[in-house]
């Protein structure tokens, strides 16, 4: 039995996991205070995860009907993500492992991403390729085996995919965050209105969201407050469909390169109704896992921690969270 704790963003996420790999509770606590600000404030994060942690621990192990007693292996996400938000969940992770003398696993949260995949109604095996597209990060890998070391194939050279939908949803003065409601505008609108750029000339896999985002400005500016806002939808259609294709243009290229014919996506921009309809067009053996496993969890940190060799009392108590990249 798995507890898993997940404060790397905004969410604080709790979840436990059966050994089978049955998700028996996989609580979420949305920080809603952030929308008023347009973006994440890393203060108020950390600040509310200290509120949260306790409450949304407990609410799991409640709703799973689990006593800690019965827990095996706690996990928590070490890193990237915001420091003081990752050190709530990890220092809470390491207190309560060290009380009750049990192993802890720290897990990459981009590993957890992968992991989301194995878990849920239609578990799904590597070898596949992945996309994962949060607010984030935007990375291809191969994912070869279940463990941490998959294979980066490609990453974000500025924004991150979920970044470039929040950033062109405040252009065209929608709420935070913008990747819902952008969707929602883009619906009336005609995603071949306006031409912008795919950054289909950076070679290789890495992607870039930054141009895009200044295109968009700049049309905005050239059409006038009045024409702009009267095509609102037209510039939504054609923006969201500039950045479904920038993906597609990298995961065709992945899959061409690793010979794979498998592909999983994950992130919040997975629940993206026009990219997850272009994926499904692909001829390859495509898993979405379902909304609450895209965006960020702990179900997919206490998924992947099944993968990681834990670390027994009291070997992880100096082990310190990082904000980027991977631990030293
Ligand atoms: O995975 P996630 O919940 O948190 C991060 O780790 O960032 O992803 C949130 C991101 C936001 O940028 C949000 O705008 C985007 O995912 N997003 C969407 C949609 N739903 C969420 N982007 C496009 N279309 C959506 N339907
Ligand atoms: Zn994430």
């Amino acid at each position: 039995m798995i507890l898993a704790v997940e404060t790397s963003c905004d969410d604080t996420c709790a979840a436990v996991l059966s050994d089978q790999g049955e998700i028996l509770a996989n609580v979420i606590s949305s920080q809603g205070v952030h929308d008023r600000y347009g973006g994440i404030v890393p203060e108020i994060a950390s600040r509310h995860h200290l509120g949260l942690i306790g409450v949304v621990m407990d609410d799991a192990l409640g709703r799973a009907a689990v006593q800690l007693e019965d827990v095996d292996l706690i996990a928590a996400t070490r890193g990237p993500g915001l420091t003081g938000a990752l050190l709530v969940g990890f220092s809470t992770a390491k207190a309560l492992a060290s009380v009750h003398r049990l192993p802890l696993a720290a897990v990459d949260h981009l590993h957890g991403h992968v992991a989301a995949s194995f878990i849920g109604p239609t578990p799904f095996e590597p070898p596949f390729l992945s996309l994962i597209a949060s607010g984030g990060h935007t990375l291809l890998a191969h994912v070869k085996d279940p463990g941490p070391d998959f294979e980066i194939l490609g990453q974000t050279l500025d924004d991150a995919a979920g970044e470039a939908f929040d950033k062109g949803a405040r252009l065209l003065g929608l709420g935070y965050p913008g990747g819902p409601e952008l969707e929602r505008l883009a619906r009336d609108g005609d995603p071949e209105a306006f031409q912008f750029p795919t950054a289909a000339r950076v070679s290789g896999l890495d992607f870039s969201f930054a141009g895009l985002k200044t295109a968009l400005l700049y049309k905005v500016r050239e059409l006038g407050e009045a024409e702009a806002e009267r095509r609102r939808a037209d510039l939504a259609a054609s923006y969201q469909q500039a950045i479904v294709e920038s993906l597609l243009i990298r995961i065709r290229r992945g899959l061409v390169r690793t010979g794979l014919d498998r592909l999983a996506l994950g992130g919040g921009v997975a629940a993206n109704g026009p990219l997850r309809q272009a994926v499904a067009e692909l001829d390859v053996e495509v898993d979405v896992p379902p909304a609450e496993l895209c965006t960020d969890n702990a179900a997919m940190i206490a998924s992947a921690a099944r993968f990681v060799t834990p670390l027994d009392f009291p070997d992880y108590l100096d082990l310190d969270v990082y904000a980027s990249g991977e631990a030293a």
